[in-house]
Parts: C-alpha cells; sequence; structure tokens
C-alpha cells in the first residue's frame, strides 16, 4: 500500500514500512503549508499517513485522503488532529506514547537544572567577558534538595520525572492529577493535591505535564501565577497553549517566578517576544523528545501501527 509522510523522520520506521512491501513517499525535509499538505495528499491519495504535530490534520485534510485508513501522529500528542473528523470518517488515529518518556523527562530535569542553577545566564555572562572574579553572592540559585517538586499532570512523562527528581535530587514529590494514584505515594512518598491551587501555592519547582484540550488551554493565566509561591520556577515541556505567555512574562517580571523554562510555545516557532526580552528564562526550541533513542522508536511505534491497521489488525496505540 501507498504511505505518505509529511516531512523527513529517521529511516529505521520507513525502512521496516518498505520491508513489509509498502510504498512509502516523503514530503520533504521542510514543512508543508496546509493547503500544499492538502494538494499533495490529493495528488498521491494515500492509503495511510505519518503526521507531525506541526501538521494540522483537519476535516479538509481527510476529505483529501479518501483512502486512507491510517494517520499515525509522530508525537505522542495529538492535539494537532480533529479526533472528531476522524471519527466521523472512520479513519484510525494513533500516537506514539511511551517511547518517549524517559527522553521528555530527562530533558525536564535539565531545564529544572538549567532554570535553578542558572546555567544559560551565567553562560553568556561569562561569554561577554563579565567574570573578573569570584564572587560569593555571584549567579545564585536554588539548592533542589528537600524543596517540592509539583508535578501538573502526573501521567508517564510526570511520574519519571518525579522519580529522577526525588531519587537524584532528594526532592519532596508533590502532584495535582484527576485522582490520587496510591503507587506514587508508595513509591515515591509523594502527596496528592486535590486542588491545583494547593499545588501551586506549596512548590518550589513546577512542572506541567498535561495534553491541551479545552480544558487545559491557558490553564497558567495571570490567576494561576499569583497563586504560585513567590521566587518559584516554572517548567513547561508539554505544549505552549497550556500557558498564557504574556501572563508568564508579567510574573517574571514582578518576582513571583524567578526563573521558567520553557520548551514549547503558543504559536511555535514564534517566541512571545515579552519572553524573548527576560534573562530569566530558559528556552529550547521543542526538543524535549530529541534524542535518538527516542525519534527512532518513534518512528519505529509509528510504522508498527501502520502496518497493523494496512494488515486488517487493530492499532497498537489508538487515540480516541
Ligand atoms: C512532542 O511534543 C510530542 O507530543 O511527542
Ligand atoms: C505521556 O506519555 C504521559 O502519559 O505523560
Amino acid at each position: 500500500m501507498k504511505i505518505f509522510i509529511t516531512r523527513q523522520i529517521p529511516e529505521v520506521g520507513i525502512t521496516k514500512l518498505k520491508a513489509a512491501g509498502h510504498a512509502v513517499i516523503v514530503a520533504g525535509t521542510e514543512p508543508l503549508e496546509h493547503a500544499d499538505l492538502i494538494a499533495r495528499l490529493k495528488e498521491e491519495s494515500p492509503d495511510a499517513v505519518i503526521a507531525l504535530l506541526t501538521d494540522k490534520i483537519d476535516a479538509a485534510v481527510f476529505d483529501a485522503t479518501p483512502n486512507a485508513k491510517i494517520f499515525a501522529n509522530y508525537a505522542v500528542g495529538f492535539d494537532n488532529i480533529d479526533l472528531k473528523a476522524a471519527k466521523d470518517r472512520g479513519i484510525t488515529i494513533t500516537n506514539t506514547p511511551e517511547v518517549l518518556t524517559e527522553a521528555v523527562a530527562e530533558h525536564t530535569a535539565a531545564l529544572i537544572m538549567a532554570a535553578g542553577r542558572r546555567l544559560v545566564e551565567a553562560d553568556a555572562f561569562l561569554r561577554a567577558g563579565e567574570y573578573r572574579s569570584w564572587d560569593p553572592l555571584l549567579l545564585l540559585g536554588m539548592e533542589f534538595k528537600g524543596k517540592t517538586l509539583g508535578i501538573v499532570g502526573c501521567g508517564r512523562i510526570g511520574r519519571r520525572l518525579a522519580e529522577i527528581m526525588h531519587h537524584g535530587f532528594g526532592m519532596d514529590i508533590a502532584y495535582f492529577d484527576r485522582k490520587p494514584d496510591s503507587s506514587l505515594e508508595s513509591a515515591l512518598g509523594a502527596r496528592y493535591a486535590a486542588e491545583i491551587d494547593e499545588l501551586l501555592s506549596t512548590s518550589d519547582v513546577v512542572s506541567v505535564h498535561l495534553p491541551l484540550t479545552d480544558e487545559t488551554r491557558h490553564l497558567f493565566n495571570q490567576e494561576r501565577f499569583s497563586k504560585m509561591k513567590p521566587g518559584s520556577i516554572f517548567v513547561n515541556t508539554a505544549r505552549g497553549a497550556i500557558v498564557d505567555e504574556k501572563a508568564l512574562a508579567a510574573a517574571l517580571r514582578d518576582g513571583t517566578l524567578s526563573v521558567a523554562a520553557l520548551d514549547v510555545f503558543e504559536n511555535e516557532p514564534a517566541v512571545d517576544s515579552d519572553l524573548l526580552a527576560l534573562k530569566n528564562v530558559v528556552l529550547t526550541p521543542h526538543i524535549a523528545s530529541a534524542t535518538r533513542e527516542a525519534r527512532d522508536q518513534m518512528s519505529l511505534v509509528a510504522a508498527d501501527n501502520m502496518i497493523a491497521v494496512l494488515d486488517g489488525r487493530p492499532a497498537l496505540n489508538p487515540v480516541s
């Protein structure tokens, strides 16, 4: 069958698809504009599509692919896909969970370290020739041991981050989620917060691990930031639109937050000008899952889902 991939992904999955007897078309190395994507899909009429999180997959895209049985999203998040439009047309949607949990949790830990110990600011300071003498008061940051890490959304990634920061740095863990998970309490002594504001007011570091939905869009607004502990650190590796970036910049300017670290932005690849103007923000370009291991595995998981569905078997990682 014919498989269309909207942009180059690691070769392992493509090799596997070809070995299973499928024809694979890779659109190219640059993202396609929505209209161009639709035009290419009409031209190729694929049986299956591997899409990226930068592709908006909506009713118009599905209507351009009447033969497609499956769209495999090369990501764990799937807010770029109109699931209802897919369901109405009987198209299976899959994602790539689990294989990127470690990579994202490790990058989040790196961002927490970078924020708390002011690594980016310190590097810029040194390169600017400002390091003249060792100074007892130079670039002081946060010591993590015994501080509280508040995790908003404790799924696979949040949980792995909790393990790393508890076992590695001796942080106390608190978490907010729809319901408590007794295994987190027994394994990590984690404390469940039934109210998000209570979690925010008692955490020294807050890290977001929620999907983007109608309920989580701009969850972190001016009111939420005002509930955070003065001098705390805010980290987001989930989805940019969960945060009101203007409100975040204001909280960083007025000292509610000491530092923020962000891997995701509301209007990627654009970054809000207020955030760019601040020194106390660490910014990375949506690379939390960018380890060779995770990206190869994501390629294989997308391929395995395609092969299953094109063979008439159930998808391995369906989302609904
Ligand atoms: C990355 O953001 C993903 O959802 O996989
Ligand atoms: C995503 O894989 C999550 O459950 O955190």
